[in-house]
């Protein structure tokens, strides 16, 4: 069995339907703090088989030990954690307590119980304000924010543990910027309140739930002064867990993984191809830059390809056009 921490969450549920469709059962240990249990529903739609439910949180040390014993789990994929930028800024303890706490309890329990597999959700958000694009994995990392350093923290732990554990296997990807949902429409990304990120916020304006987008700085050194990023589709990111799994259950140690398309595109390419394949208007407006952006962040996808055999297969035509059909779902 494969225990996906925080499962019914976003990137969480699309690597829960991608493991059920290659055959693996899969056990959700979620307290929907961030996401509702109808996503069960739904993966159970998509794939016919609906996964295991511990409806626990993570930090829970007794209740993590309990599950440990009452399944028989092979790999932890651990999603669990906060994950607003600005948030954490403004409750850092909020941040260090949660996001540390559930991956040490997780690792405590692996430990105990001798589960020898993780797979973790880092970000690209470790290499801080990137020197030169794109990004390998090997090049300087450092924090603008409490979220990011609760990754670069997770990621050393983990580096720690598997040098002093040897039979121990870890995959710490680093995500750069998913966006999409799955094509069925019945999952995908649902922000509270204010989504921060671009493409939440873009299918919100298409809808009328907002008026228009602010586009945040137009004077940054890209081609058209609006902030690059790599945005990748939230199924390739679910398949390159699958690879990671494969890869971490045949090899020891720990090795850090970026999950990119190799691709940069502007905030106004989004727009632009978001209004192209839906037919649909996306008003924007130029706003201040946002604290804390940088220009450009995109990765060098190399090493996923060479050591998972994993490369992202989707376009940004279908990220933008699976998005809206995800937003049209939950909105009408
Ligand atoms: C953000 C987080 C990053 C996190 C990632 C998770 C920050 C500074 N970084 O990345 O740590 O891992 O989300 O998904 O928050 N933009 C607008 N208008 C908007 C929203 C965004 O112009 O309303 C622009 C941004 O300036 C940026 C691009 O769109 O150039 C992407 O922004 P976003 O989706 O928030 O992702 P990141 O900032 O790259």
């Amino acid at each position: 069995m494969i225990l996906l921490t925080g499962g019914a969450g976003y990137i969480g549920s699309h690597t829960a339907v991608e493991l059920i469709e290659a055959g693996y059962d899969v056990l959700i240990a979620d307290n929907f703090y961030n996401s509702k249990p109808e996503v069960l529903d739904a993966i159970e739609k998509i794939t016919g088989k609906r996964p295991a439910l511990e409806e626990i949180d993570v930090c829970d040390v007794n209740k993590v030990d309990a599950m440990f014993e009452k399944y028989d789990i092979e790999a932890v994929l651990h999603f669990a954690s906060y994950k607003a930028v600005g948030e954490s800024v403004e409750k850092p303890l909020m941040y260090y307590r949660n996001d540390l706490d559930t991956l040490l309890t997780v690792m405590e329990a692996m430990k105990k119980h001798g589960v020898n597999n993780l797979i973790f959700s880092s970000s690209a958000t470790v290499y801080g304000v990137p020197e030169t694009v794109p990004l390998v994995e090997g090049m300087p990392t450092g924090c603008t924010n409490p979220y990011g350093w609760t990754k670069y923290m997770a990621e050393q732990i983990i580096q720690d543990v598997c040098y002093a554990q040897k039979d121990m296997s870890a995959v710490i990807l680093r995500y750069f910027n998913p966006i999409g949902a799955h094509k069925s429409a019945l999952i995908g990304e649902q922000p509270n309140g204010v989504p921060n990120n671009l493409m939440p916020y873009i299918t919100q304006v298409a809808s009328g739930i907002r008026p228009h987008l602010n586009v945040f700085g137009n004077d940054y050194d890209t081609p058209d002064g609006t902030g690059v990023r790599d945005y990748i589709h939230v199924v390739d990111i679910a398949k390159g867990h699958i690879a990671a799994v494969k890869y971490a259950m045949n090899h020891k140690g720990a090795e850090v993984v970026n999950l990119g398309t190799g691709n940069g595109y502007s905030v106004l390419d989004i727009v632009k191809t978001f209004e192209r394949v839906n037919g649909v208007p996306v008003p924007y407006q130029i706003a201040p830059r946002r604290e804390g952006d940088v220009a450009q962040c995109y990765a060098n996808p190399d090493k996923a390809e060479r050591l998972l055999g994993w490369k992202a297969e989707e376009d940004l035509d279908s990220m933008c056009k699976d998005a809206w059909e995800w937003e049209k779902h939950i909105t009408k």
